[in-house]
């Protein structure tokens, strides 16, 4: 019998030591680190080959070409903005991690893809926080198909293993990660020993069985999956669910995806039925403010293989702090902070006593440096207390040298702007058409000093 190794991991992000100490080198965060008994180094890699034992020892090479495809067996599940985030469908053995606030409908995803899948694939469910009763009422309200959907109360790895080894489904959807413990364990469910251990046997299950697994994982205030980012590296994909509690709208992120691309978004409107899928939702983020607003302006943003058209609002005020604010909402801070940098070196235009505030309507996040000149057009025109005109769109990335660099399919941004009517664009020069469509105004850009000229007589 090997002896175990004892490990301190962070649970944040997973770093592992050999002994405790008070702050992750990694991370820089504090009193994140537990205790995590690893099987010893022979036991491990036996383990990590095969399934309980069996067959491990023969490690075969074999010509990449001689593997065939029909190893990466895909299903369409029937939702399409589901399938579309996991990479064209779900793919057997694979595990997926679905992560998002608690109430944003993770459990409701879940529920609703198995029962798309029931009249073709077993399918387990297995609740760990809410009891039977709940699951099969929301089910009923849902209106979704009963009879072919099995559903198991229960927390303990090792019982639900061995039930799913009896009734073999082809999907399992374990709801959630962080109550399920293995038994023979010593630390409390919910620990990052824990988390990890049931984790990982849910993955060597998966892979040995070709059952889709799907793990549901709570987000921490700081945006990651709670305890344990180490789940981020053991599973095939990481669909993280984003909104806005206000808003009915809800997004569907890929942030890692072996069979697919990543920042692929699938977008779900929740009512009173579940969630339900929006295939066209290019014009949902826009706030539908008819006025001129100062502050605010639109702009195309391209995440996953889709332009979506989304509103950013900025509010530039004195500020009374001896460090002025800098604070986004669905921005990447930092970015905001070199932005108005460049304002200030290539624009002439000093905010440092200003506070500044950024936010991406609906509660989505943008991640694109397309968002750089529709962010500073936006400050600017809170700054000067001047509205855009109506029916304006940006996109385009700011560089350090006060230059509008272009952006990935910038052609198909400017057809999706004028196909919801939009009529002056500003872009970047190198992103613009030679002939600028009929009806419409294209201002391209190559210095940001332009941009801001076509906004001086708004
Ligand atoms: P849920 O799937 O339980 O969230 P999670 O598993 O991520 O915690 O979603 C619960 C929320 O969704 C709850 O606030 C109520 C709302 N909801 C609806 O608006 N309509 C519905 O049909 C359902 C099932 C839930
Ligand atoms: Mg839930």
């Amino acid at each position: 019998m090997a002896k175990a190794r004892t490990a301190y991991v962070c649970g944040d992000c997973g770093a592992e030591y050999s002994k405790w100490q008070g702050q992750c080198t990694q991370c820089q965060a504090w009193s994140t680190l537990s205790e995590v008994r690893l099987a010893s180094k022979a036991g491990k890699s036996a383990e990590r080959s095969g399934f309980a034992g069996k067959g491990s020892s023969d490690a075969v090479v074999t010509a990449l070409a001689a593997v065939s495809e029909a190893e990466e067996l895909r299903t369409q599940i029937g939702i399409g903005e589901l399938d579309r985030v996991l990479g064209g469908g779900l793919v057997r053995g694979s595990v997926v991690l679905v992560g998002g606030d608690p109430g944003i409908g993770k459990s409701t995803l879940l529920i609703q893809a198995l029962a798309a899948v029931s009249d073709r694939m077993r399918t387990l469910y297995v609740t760990g926080e809410e009891s039977l009763g709940q699951v099969a009422s929301r089910a009923r309200r849902l209106g979704l198909p009963l009879n072919a959907m099995q559903a198991l109360a229960d927390t303990g790895i090792g019982r639900i293993l061995e039930t799913s080894l009896e009734s073999r489904p082809d999907v399992l959807v374990i709801d959630s990660i962080q109550t399920m413990y293995a038994q023979d364990l010593e630390s409390a469910p919910g620990s990052v020993t824990q988390v990890r251990e049931s984790a990982a046997r849910l993955v060597r299950y998966a892979k040995e069985s070709g059952c889709a697994v799907f793990l549901v994982g709570h987000v921490t205030k700081e945006g990651g999956i709670a305890g344990p980012r180490v789940l981020e590296h053991m599973v095939d994909a990481v669909l993280y669910f984003e909104g806005e509690s206000g808003s009915r709208f809800r997004v569907l992120r890929a942030f890692k995806n072996r069979f697919g691309a990543v920042n692929e978004l699938g977008v779900f409107a929740m009512g009173d039925r579940g969630l339900k899928e929006v295939p066209n939702p290019s014009a949902i983020f826009l706030s539908g403010n008819e006025n001129p607003t100062p502050g605010s302006i639109v702009m195309v943003t391209r995440e996953g293989t889709r332009p979506l058209l989304v509103e950013v609002q900025a509010l530039v005020d004195q500020s009374p702090l001896a460090n002025p604010r800098r604070v986004t909402l669905g921005l990447e801070q930092n970015r905001l902070a070199m932005l108005l940098a460049v304002l200030h070196k290539h624009g002439g235009i000093a905010l440092y006593d200003q506070d500044v505030f950024v936010n991406v309507v609906g509660g989505i996040r943008v991640q694109e440096t397309a968002a750089d000149l529709p962010v500073l057009l936006a400050v600017l025109s809170s700054f000067r207390n001047r509205p855009l005109p109506l029916r304006t769109v940006a996109f385009g990335e700011v560089g350090l040298g006060g230059e509008i660099r272009p952006v990935p399919n910038g052609e198909e941004r400017l057809r999706e702007a004028i196909h919801h009517g939009f009529k002056r664009i500003i872009m970047p020069k190198a992103n613009a058409p030679r002939k600028p469509p009929a009806g419409v105004e294209v201002i391209a850009v190559e210095r940001l000093v332009e941009a801001i000229d076509a906004c001086r007589d708004a």
